[in-house]
Protein backbone atom coordinates (compact mmCIF):
# COMPACT_ATOMS: atom_id res chain seq x y z
CA UNK A 1 0.00 0.00 0.00
CA UNK A 2 1.11 3.38 -0.86
CA UNK A 3 1.51 5.99 2.22
CA UNK A 4 1.44 9.15 0.89
CA UNK A 5 2.12 13.07 2.57
CA UNK A 6 -1.29 14.28 2.21
CA UNK A 7 -0.54 16.90 -0.41
CA UNK A 8 -3.01 19.12 -3.05
CA UNK A 9 -1.72 16.33 -6.08
CA UNK A 10 -1.99 13.37 -3.35
CA UNK A 11 -5.54 14.13 -2.76
CA UNK A 12 -6.67 15.02 -6.51
CA UNK A 13 -5.31 10.92 -6.91
CA UNK A 14 -6.76 10.06 -3.76
CA UNK A 15 -10.35 11.58 -5.18
CA UNK A 16 -9.59 10.03 -9.07
CA UNK A 17 -9.27 6.60 -7.35
CA UNK A 18 -12.51 6.87 -5.20
CA UNK A 19 -14.53 7.43 -7.84
CA UNK A 20 -12.78 4.75 -10.30
CA UNK A 21 -14.29 2.69 -7.10
CA UNK A 22 -11.07 1.84 -4.88
CA UNK A 23 -10.62 2.57 -1.45
CA UNK A 24 -8.38 5.00 0.03
CA UNK A 25 -7.67 5.73 3.68
CA UNK A 26 -8.02 9.20 4.72
CA UNK A 27 -6.98 10.98 8.24
CA UNK A 28 -10.30 12.29 9.99
CA UNK A 29 -10.01 14.58 13.36
CA UNK A 30 -11.29 11.23 14.98
CA UNK A 31 -9.39 8.04 13.33
CA UNK A 32 -8.58 7.23 10.33
CA UNK A 33 -11.62 6.31 8.13
CA UNK A 34 -11.51 3.34 5.03
CA UNK A 35 -13.26 5.62 2.33
CA UNK A 36 -15.15 3.95 -0.71
CA UNK A 37 -17.56 6.36 -2.73
CA UNK A 38 -21.54 5.77 -1.16
CA UNK A 39 -22.86 5.51 -4.36
CA UNK A 40 -21.06 2.66 -5.23
CA UNK A 41 -22.15 -0.61 -3.93
CA UNK A 42 -19.37 -2.65 -5.21
CA UNK A 43 -17.06 0.04 -3.60
CA UNK A 44 -18.70 0.02 -0.58
CA UNK A 45 -18.94 -3.95 -0.72
CA UNK A 46 -15.46 -4.41 -0.74
CA UNK A 47 -14.59 -1.84 2.73
CA UNK A 48 -16.58 -5.34 4.13
CA UNK A 49 -14.08 -7.42 2.79
CA UNK A 50 -11.04 -5.10 3.50
CA UNK A 51 -11.66 -5.30 7.16
CA UNK A 52 -12.42 -8.55 7.43
CA UNK A 53 -16.48 -7.81 9.01
CA UNK A 54 -18.35 -10.53 9.85
CA UNK A 55 -21.13 -9.02 8.57
CA UNK A 56 -22.99 -6.13 7.08
CA UNK A 57 -22.69 -3.32 9.68
CA UNK A 58 -24.32 -0.03 8.45
CA UNK A 59 -21.21 2.33 7.99
CA UNK A 60 -21.01 6.35 8.63
CA UNK A 61 -21.47 8.68 5.48
CA UNK A 62 -19.09 11.45 5.07
CA UNK A 63 -20.05 14.63 3.77
CA UNK A 64 -18.21 17.73 2.35
CA UNK A 65 -21.61 20.26 3.92
CA UNK A 66 -24.84 20.21 5.77
CA UNK A 67 -26.67 20.96 1.88
CA UNK A 68 -25.45 17.43 0.48
CA UNK A 69 -26.77 15.84 3.75
CA UNK A 70 -29.65 17.62 3.70
CA UNK A 71 -30.08 16.08 0.23
CA UNK A 72 -29.45 12.40 1.53
CA UNK A 73 -31.36 12.20 4.44
CA UNK A 74 -34.56 13.94 6.17
CA UNK A 75 -33.14 16.28 9.10
CA UNK A 76 -35.80 16.72 12.11
CA UNK A 77 -35.22 20.29 13.69
CA UNK A 78 -33.27 18.52 16.85
CA UNK A 79 -30.94 17.08 14.16
CA UNK A 80 -30.71 20.54 12.65
CA UNK A 81 -29.74 22.11 15.57
CA UNK A 82 -27.10 19.39 16.83
CA UNK A 83 -25.87 19.86 13.31
CA UNK A 84 -25.59 23.36 13.33
CA UNK A 85 -23.71 23.31 16.89
CA UNK A 86 -21.83 20.53 16.32
CA UNK A 87 -20.64 20.03 12.41
CA UNK A 88 -18.13 20.10 11.16
CA UNK A 89 -17.09 17.76 13.70
CA UNK A 90 -17.22 14.68 15.47
CA UNK A 91 -20.45 14.24 15.88
CA UNK A 92 -22.45 11.51 13.72
CA UNK A 93 -26.35 11.62 13.07
CA UNK A 94 -28.77 8.77 12.24
CA UNK A 95 -31.80 9.83 10.38
CA UNK A 96 -34.08 8.25 7.57
CA UNK A 97 -32.65 8.03 4.13
CA UNK A 98 -34.67 10.48 1.20
CA UNK A 99 -35.82 7.34 -0.77
CA UNK A 100 -34.59 9.17 -4.08
CA UNK A 101 -30.71 8.69 -2.26
CA UNK A 102 -27.99 7.84 -4.43
CA UNK A 103 -26.37 6.54 -2.03
CA UNK A 104 -26.14 2.28 -1.71
CA UNK A 105 -28.31 0.20 -0.20
CA UNK A 106 -25.29 -1.54 1.70
CA UNK A 107 -24.07 1.70 3.36
CA UNK A 108 -27.16 1.67 5.52
CA UNK A 109 -27.17 -2.30 5.75
CA UNK A 110 -30.79 -2.30 4.96
CA UNK A 111 -32.00 -0.30 6.99
CA UNK A 112 -34.06 2.64 6.24
CA UNK A 113 -31.95 4.95 8.13
CA UNK A 114 -28.35 6.28 7.62
CA UNK A 115 -25.63 7.90 9.67
CA UNK A 116 -24.22 11.42 8.23
CA UNK A 117 -21.24 12.79 9.44
CA UNK A 118 -19.43 16.12 8.43
CA UNK A 119 -15.94 15.74 9.55
CA UNK A 120 -13.65 18.59 10.87
CA UNK A 121 -10.24 17.58 8.74
CA UNK A 122 -8.81 19.80 6.07
CA UNK A 123 -8.05 16.42 4.57
CA UNK A 124 -10.54 14.84 4.88
CA UNK A 125 -12.55 17.99 3.76
CA UNK A 126 -11.00 18.66 0.68
CA UNK A 127 -11.26 15.07 -0.32
CA UNK A 128 -14.30 14.95 -0.10
CA UNK A 129 -14.43 18.05 -2.01
CA UNK A 130 -12.34 16.79 -4.68
CA UNK A 131 -14.08 13.13 -5.20
CA UNK A 132 -17.65 15.34 -5.36
CA UNK A 133 -19.67 11.98 -4.00
CA UNK A 134 -20.58 11.26 0.03
CA UNK A 135 -17.64 8.34 1.01
CA UNK A 136 -18.93 6.11 3.19
CA UNK A 137 -15.79 5.23 6.01
CA UNK A 138 -15.53 3.38 8.78
CA UNK A 139 -12.53 2.94 10.96
CA UNK A 140 -9.14 1.90 8.34
CA UNK A 141 -8.44 -1.26 11.28
CA UNK A 142 -8.97 -4.73 10.56
CA UNK A 143 -12.79 -5.60 12.46
CA UNK A 144 -12.83 -5.59 15.88
CA UNK A 145 -9.14 -4.54 16.70
CA UNK A 146 -8.25 -0.76 17.68
CA UNK A 147 -8.90 2.30 15.36
CA UNK A 148 -6.03 3.73 13.23
CA UNK A 149 -5.03 7.31 14.71
CA UNK A 150 -2.01 7.09 12.41
CA UNK A 151 -1.21 6.11 8.74
CA UNK A 152 1.17 3.50 9.65
CA UNK A 153 -1.69 1.25 11.87
CA UNK A 154 -3.56 1.72 8.74
CA UNK A 155 -0.96 -0.45 6.74
CA UNK A 156 -0.44 -2.49 10.15
CA UNK A 157 -3.74 -3.96 9.52
CA UNK A 158 -5.21 -3.97 6.03
CA UNK A 159 -1.58 -3.65 3.99
CA UNK A 160 -2.15 -4.26 -0.07
CA UNK A 161 -5.72 -4.31 -0.02
CA UNK A 162 -5.92 -0.53 -0.03
CA UNK A 163 -4.98 1.59 -2.83
CA UNK A 164 -3.34 4.63 -0.97
CA UNK A 165 -3.17 6.26 2.50
CA UNK A 166 -3.33 10.07 2.76
CA UNK A 167 -1.04 10.13 5.73
CA UNK A 168 -2.30 13.65 7.86
CA UNK A 169 -0.19 12.78 10.87
CA UNK A 170 -1.34 11.38 14.05
CA UNK A 171 -5.31 12.13 14.30
CA UNK A 172 -6.06 14.90 17.63
CA UNK A 173 -9.40 13.52 19.10
CA UNK A 174 -8.10 9.72 18.39
CA UNK A 175 -11.63 8.48 19.89
CA UNK A 176 -14.41 7.95 17.21
CA UNK A 177 -17.67 10.08 16.57
CA UNK A 178 -20.35 10.73 19.01
CA UNK A 179 -23.55 8.47 17.06
CA UNK A 180 -26.80 10.28 17.78
CA UNK A 181 -29.99 9.15 16.69
CA UNK A 182 -31.77 12.10 15.74
CA UNK A 183 -34.80 10.74 13.30
CA UNK A 184 -37.49 10.70 16.00
CA UNK A 185 -38.32 13.32 19.03
CA UNK A 186 -36.17 10.79 21.30
CA UNK A 187 -32.33 11.62 20.71
CA UNK A 188 -30.90 8.16 21.31
CA UNK A 189 -26.67 8.27 21.91
CA UNK A 190 -26.00 4.81 20.30
CA UNK A 191 -22.31 5.28 20.73
CA UNK A 192 -20.26 7.46 23.14
CA UNK A 193 -17.78 9.35 21.52
CA UNK A 194 -15.30 12.57 21.03
CA UNK A 195 -18.07 14.97 21.89
CA UNK A 196 -19.27 14.25 25.55
CA UNK A 197 -23.06 13.59 25.61
CA UNK A 198 -23.16 16.04 28.65
CA UNK A 199 -21.81 18.86 26.25
CA UNK A 200 -24.42 17.96 23.45
CA UNK A 201 -26.97 17.58 26.59
CA UNK A 202 -25.90 21.15 27.93
CA UNK A 203 -25.27 23.07 24.64
CA UNK A 204 -28.88 22.54 23.38
CA UNK A 205 -30.79 22.00 26.42
CA UNK A 206 -32.11 18.38 25.29
CA UNK A 207 -31.52 14.99 27.00
CA UNK A 208 -30.05 12.18 25.22
CA UNK A 209 -31.21 8.54 25.52
CA UNK A 210 -28.32 6.39 26.55
CA UNK A 211 -28.93 2.95 24.40
CA UNK A 212 -24.74 2.45 24.73
CA UNK A 213 -25.45 -1.20 26.66
CA UNK A 214 -28.34 -2.14 24.52
CA UNK A 215 -27.86 -5.92 24.71
CA UNK A 216 -29.60 -8.95 23.10
CA UNK A 217 -30.82 -6.88 20.23
CA UNK A 218 -28.78 -6.60 16.75
CA UNK A 219 -26.37 -4.31 17.21
CA UNK A 220 -26.99 -0.87 15.50
CA UNK A 221 -23.40 0.68 16.25
CA UNK A 222 -20.07 -1.69 15.88
CA UNK A 223 -19.51 -0.22 19.24
CA UNK A 224 -22.37 -1.99 20.51
CA UNK A 225 -20.63 -5.25 19.49
CA UNK A 226 -19.89 -6.44 23.58
CA UNK A 227 -16.10 -7.61 22.42
CA UNK A 228 -14.64 -4.28 20.03
CA UNK A 229 -11.49 -2.23 19.85
CA UNK A 230 -9.46 -5.23 21.17
CA UNK A 231 -5.86 -6.01 21.01
CA UNK A 232 -4.59 -9.26 21.37
CA UNK A 233 -3.70 -9.40 24.55
CA UNK A 234 -6.12 -9.57 27.57
CA UNK A 235 -7.29 -6.49 29.38
CA UNK A 236 -7.99 -5.86 32.82
CA UNK A 237 -9.98 -2.76 34.73
CA UNK A 238 -9.61 -0.88 37.49
CA UNK A 239 -6.34 -2.38 38.53
CA UNK A 240 -4.47 -0.41 41.01
CA UNK A 241 -2.29 -3.34 42.60
CA UNK A 242 -1.06 -7.37 42.15
CA UNK A 243 0.22 -6.45 38.94
CA UNK A 244 1.09 -9.95 37.10
CA UNK A 245 5.35 -10.53 36.73
CA UNK A 246 5.67 -8.87 33.06
CA UNK A 247 1.76 -7.74 32.73
CA UNK A 248 1.73 -4.54 30.76
CA UNK A 249 0.29 -1.33 32.10
CA UNK A 250 -1.97 1.08 30.34
CA UNK A 251 -2.20 4.18 33.53
CA UNK A 252 -3.74 7.47 34.14
CA UNK A 253 -2.76 10.57 35.94
CA UNK A 254 -2.06 10.01 39.05
CA UNK A 255 -1.36 6.33 38.73
CA UNK A 256 2.04 7.30 36.92
CA UNK A 257 3.74 6.58 40.32
CA UNK A 258 3.16 2.60 39.63
CA UNK A 259 5.71 3.01 36.91
CA UNK A 260 8.60 2.37 38.93
CA UNK A 261 6.84 1.10 41.93
CA UNK A 262 4.74 -1.66 41.05
CA UNK A 263 5.53 -2.63 37.56
CA UNK A 264 7.92 -4.75 36.14
CA UNK A 265 6.39 -5.05 32.70
CA UNK A 266 5.94 -2.39 29.91
CA UNK A 267 4.27 0.74 31.20
CA UNK A 268 2.26 3.52 29.22
CA UNK A 269 0.88 6.41 31.11
CA UNK A 270 -2.43 8.32 28.67
CA UNK A 271 -1.87 11.19 30.18
CA UNK A 272 0.74 11.74 33.60
CA UNK A 273 -1.13 15.17 34.19
CA UNK A 274 -4.59 13.48 33.91
CA UNK A 275 -6.40 14.65 31.35
CA UNK A 276 -9.26 13.76 29.26
CA UNK A 277 -8.66 14.68 26.07
CA UNK A 278 -4.93 13.95 25.40
CA UNK A 279 -6.13 10.46 27.01
CA UNK A 280 -8.42 9.79 24.48
CA UNK A 281 -5.98 10.91 22.01
CA UNK A 282 -3.85 8.67 23.27
CA UNK A 283 -5.78 5.38 23.53
CA UNK A 284 -5.80 3.30 20.70
CA UNK A 285 -1.83 3.79 19.83
CA UNK A 286 -1.31 3.24 23.51
CA UNK A 287 -3.29 -0.24 23.53
CA UNK A 288 -1.14 -1.11 20.20
CA UNK A 289 2.04 0.33 21.89
CA UNK A 290 1.77 -2.30 24.60
CA UNK A 291 0.10 -5.35 22.24
CA UNK A 292 2.97 -4.97 20.06
CA UNK A 293 5.30 -6.11 23.58
CA UNK A 294 3.94 -9.19 22.87
CA UNK A 295 2.56 -8.94 26.92
CA UNK A 296 -0.33 -11.09 27.38
CA UNK A 297 -2.27 -9.15 29.48
CA UNK A 298 -3.01 -5.38 29.61
CA UNK A 299 -4.20 -4.13 33.14
CA UNK A 300 -6.12 -0.78 33.25
CA UNK A 301 -5.83 1.62 36.09
CA UNK A 302 -9.15 3.42 36.69
CA UNK A 303 -9.93 6.36 34.61
CA UNK A 304 -12.54 8.80 35.86
CA UNK A 305 -16.03 8.61 33.61
CA UNK A 306 -16.90 11.99 33.13
CA UNK A 307 -17.07 14.13 30.16
CA UNK A 308 -14.60 12.38 27.81
CA UNK A 309 -14.26 9.73 30.04
CA UNK A 310 -17.19 8.11 29.05
CA UNK A 311 -16.32 7.30 25.83
CA UNK A 312 -13.07 5.94 26.98
CA UNK A 313 -13.94 3.81 29.22
CA UNK A 314 -17.14 2.31 27.07
CA UNK A 315 -13.50 1.35 24.44
CA UNK A 316 -11.83 0.06 27.20
CA UNK A 317 -14.71 -2.02 28.63
CA UNK A 318 -15.36 -3.34 25.49
CA UNK A 319 -11.17 -4.18 24.65
CA UNK A 320 -11.81 -6.32 27.98
CA UNK A 321 -15.00 -8.04 27.05
CA UNK A 322 -14.62 -11.81 27.08
CA UNK A 323 -14.06 -12.62 23.00
O1 LIG B 1 -15.12 8.90 13.94
C1 LIG B 1 -15.75 8.15 13.22
O2 LIG B 1 -16.99 8.08 13.25
C2 LIG B 1 -14.96 7.26 12.25
C3 LIG B 1 -14.23 8.15 11.26
C4 LIG B 1 -13.50 7.38 10.21
O3 LIG B 1 -15.12 9.08 10.71
N1 LIG B 1 -15.80 6.31 11.60
C5 LIG B 1 -16.31 5.24 12.24
O4 LIG B 1 -17.07 4.39 11.45
O5 LIG B 1 -16.12 5.02 13.43
P1 LIG B 1 -17.41 2.89 11.90
O6 LIG B 1 -18.08 2.20 10.75
O7 LIG B 1 -16.21 2.22 12.45
O8 LIG B 1 -18.48 3.09 12.99
C6 LIG B 1 -19.70 3.68 12.63
C7 LIG B 1 -20.86 2.99 13.24
C8 LIG B 1 -21.06 1.66 12.57
O9 LIG B 1 -20.55 0.60 13.34
C9 LIG B 1 -22.52 1.52 12.39
O10 LIG B 1 -23.02 0.38 13.05
C10 LIG B 1 -23.12 2.81 12.95
O11 LIG B 1 -22.07 3.73 12.97
N2 LIG B 1 -24.16 3.18 12.04
C11 LIG B 1 -24.00 3.46 10.75
N3 LIG B 1 -25.19 3.62 10.17
C12 LIG B 1 -26.14 3.43 11.10
C13 LIG B 1 -27.56 3.44 11.11
N4 LIG B 1 -28.24 3.67 10.01
N5 LIG B 1 -28.18 3.20 12.28
C14 LIG B 1 -27.48 2.96 13.39
N6 LIG B 1 -26.14 2.92 13.45
C15 LIG B 1 -25.47 3.15 12.32
MG1 LIG C 1 -14.50 0.95 14.00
Amino acid sequence: MAIVAAAPDAISEAATLLRAGHLVAFPTETVYGLGADATNGHAVASIFATKGRPQFNPLIVHVADVSVAERLAYFTDGARRIAQAFWPGPVTLVLKRRPESPLSDLVSAGLDSVALRMPDHTVARSLLVAAGVPLAAPSANRSGHVSPTLAQHVDNDLGDSVAMVLDGGPTSHGIESTIIDASSERHVMLRAGSVPGLVIEQTLGIKLVRSLQAEGARPTASGQLASHYAPRAKVRLNVTHDFAAGEAVLAFGPFEELRHRAVTGPFVNLSPGGELVEAAANLFAALRKLDATGATSIAVTPIPGQGLGEAINDRLIRAAAPR
